[in-house]
Parts: C-alpha cells; sequence; structure tokens
C-alpha cells in the first residue's frame, strides 16, 4: 500500500498547536454518560443514594483518563518511537518513519491534557487514592510476550497499537455531542478527536504493511494475535469497577450482581463487536480474515461468526 501522508496540515490542524480546551465544568450536567458507568441507574446503587453515583462517575472519568495517559505514554508513544526509528522493520516507508514522531508529539500532549483535565474538576483532588494496579492492557501484554518468540516482541507491541489506533470507541464517537456532559469532558475529547482521526489513517496503512511484509511462518503467529488484541483492548476491567462498586458501598455479593447485570456475556459480547467493526473490516480488506490460522481464532474470540 503506497503511503498518503495524513499530516500534511499537521501543524495547522494538531491540537498540541493550540490553546488548552475549555475545562468548563457547569453545575447540573455529569462528568461522564451515565449509561457508560457501571453501576449507575442500577437499583442496588440508586438505594444508595446520589453521592454514590457521584463517586463512580468520578471514578469511570479518572480512569478513563489515567487510561489515556498510560495507553499513550506505554503504548502508542512506545510503538511509534519504533517505528520512526527503524520504519523498515515493519516494512514502512522512509516518509512513515520521519512522521512516526509526529504521532509521538501527539500522544505526549494527550497524555498532558487527559492528567490536566482531571486536576481542574471539582472534588478529584479530594479523591483517595485507589491501590494502583497496573492497567489490564499491560498486563495482558506482559503475558502474551511471555508466550511469543522474544524477536517478536516487537510486532506484538505494534500490532496491538495498530488495533487501539484503529478502534473507534464509542466513548470517542458519542461524549463530543452530548449535551448532558460538562465542557470540559466533552472539549478534551473532542480534540482527542480531531488527531485520532489522522493516526486512524495512519494506522491502517501500519496494518497493511506490517501483515504484508510477514513472512508466512510469522502471519501464522501474527493472525490469530490480532484477535486477542482487540479483546484485551475492548474487554472490561471487572477488577477494577468491583473496586469502585465497593467503595460506593455496596458489600461484596451486591457488587458481584451489578457487574453481573452490567457485564453480562451477551452485552459485552454485543459492544465489542460493534466497537470492533472499523478494525474487523480492516482485518478483512488486508486479508487477515482469509488466513486459515487467523479466522477460527477471531470466531473463538467472538468478533466475527
Ligand atoms: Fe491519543
Ligand atoms: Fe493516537
Amino acid at each position: 500500500m503506497q503511503y498518503q501522508s495524513p499530516f500534511e496540515n499537521w501543524y495547522t490542524y494538531s491540537t498540541v498547536h493550540k490553546p488548552l480546551p475549555d475545562f468548563t465544568c457547569e453545575p447540573g450536567l455529569v462528568l461522564f454518560p451515565p449509561e457508560l458507568v457501571p453501576g449507575v441507574g442500577h437499583p442496588l446503587i440508586d438505594k444508595l443514594g446520589n453521592d454514590a453515583t457521584r463517586r463512580l462517575t468520578m471514578r469511570k472519568l479518572e480512569s478513563y483518563n489515567a487510561f489515556t495517559e498510560k495507553l499513550e505514554y506505554k503504548a502508542v508513544m512506545a510503538a511509534s518511537i519504533k517505528i520512526a526509528q527503524d520504519p523498515q522493520a515493519f516494512g514502512l516507508s522512509e516518509q512513515a518513519g520521519r512522521e512516526a514522531r509526529l504521532i509521538v508529539t501527539d500522544e505526549s500532549h494527550h497524555a498532558y491534557v487527559a492528567i490536566e483535565l482531571i486536576k481542574q474538576i471539582p472534588g478529584f483532588s479530594e479523591l483517595p487514592p485507589l491501590t494502583a494496579t497496573q492497567p489490564r492492557f499491560l498486563r495482558g501484554l506482559e503475558e502474551l510476550e511471555r508466550g511469543l518468540p522474544t524477536e517478536l516482541a516487537d510486532d506484538l507491541l505494534i500490532a496491538f497499537v495498530s488495533i487501539s489506533e484503529t478502534l473507534i470507541t464509542s466513548i470517542l464517537r458519542g461524549i463530543p455531542r452530548d449535551p448532558r456532559v460538562v465542557s470540559a469532558v466533552r472539549n478534551t475529547v473532542r480534540d482527542h478527536c480531531i488527531d485520532e482521526a489522522r493516526h486512524h489513517s495512519y494506522f491502517v496503512y501500519v496494518v497493511h504493511q506490517h501483515w504484508a511484509s510477514n513472512t508466512p511462518d510469522r502471519r501464522e503467529i501474527l493472525g490469530p494475535l490480532y484477535a486477542k488484541l482487540i479483546r484485551l483492548f475492548l474487554d472490561p476491567d471487572l477488577d477494577l469497577c468491583r473496586g469502585w462498586l465497593l467503595e460506593a458501598g455496596l458489600d461484596a455479593r451486591d457488587a458481584g450482581l451489578v457487574l453481573q447485570d452490567y457485564y453480562s456475556h451477551e452485552r459485552v459480547a454485543a459492544s465489542v463487536r460493534a466497537d470492533s467493526f472499523p478494525t474487523l473490516k480492516l482485518m478483512e480488506r488486508v486479508g487477515v480474515l482469509e488466513h486459515p490460522a487467523a479466522r477460527p481464532a477471531f470466531v473463538e474470540q467472538k468478533l466475527i461468526d
């Protein structure tokens, strides 16, 4: 696939060249769409009163921003630096390698804004810190890496980032236009979306080239890996949510019930399929889904029938 730079107007449109978003938090508006916060609206949480709902919503926003920061630093920037330093190793053009540095800059700015947003929101400084755990995706990546030949470690990271950069999650899609949500959050997510549209085109090219440039025996490994990486990126972090529900005042049994209702197998499977739709189409276009080792893995991960 020919590289067509999505960065021609980078100095005009990238959000790193703009002032920080307006961080206004209007009283009466929510910090996050309620249906995206596990437990909110559930009768067991309603019984606990408004404080429980507000606390859960704050935890959700906090974790969304902490996730953004870690994803940018530990995955997207790390992968983009590898691409910048050796584009040929992944079948990429010299220009694509040079421009990977612009992604490093964009992502570093996204991490900065994510943390600034949290600091600006009233009440966050009084939130007690939750026990810091490594994000689920990092634990999953480490586990997958242990099962792979050492020379595929960089390919694993590039494949994971290609997946995460081509997925359009329901969060990024809906929040900027959601009038229930405070301006601070809507503006921050909108700015992030503007840059991510460019990254999406870039990583479509990366997926094409990375797959096409790999040897048949590496494709045997890479194909099924894509399916696992989609689930790794989109599956909920149940332990983290359980911690919020316990903190909000539920006992362990009720927290388990709320999680079962909110994250039922059917509901998770449906939202993973909806969110991964553009990436699954890309997998089809690139030829990954035709590969005899890859297709069964996508079926097993319940991404296709
Ligand atoms: Fe980003
Ligand atoms: Fe990105």
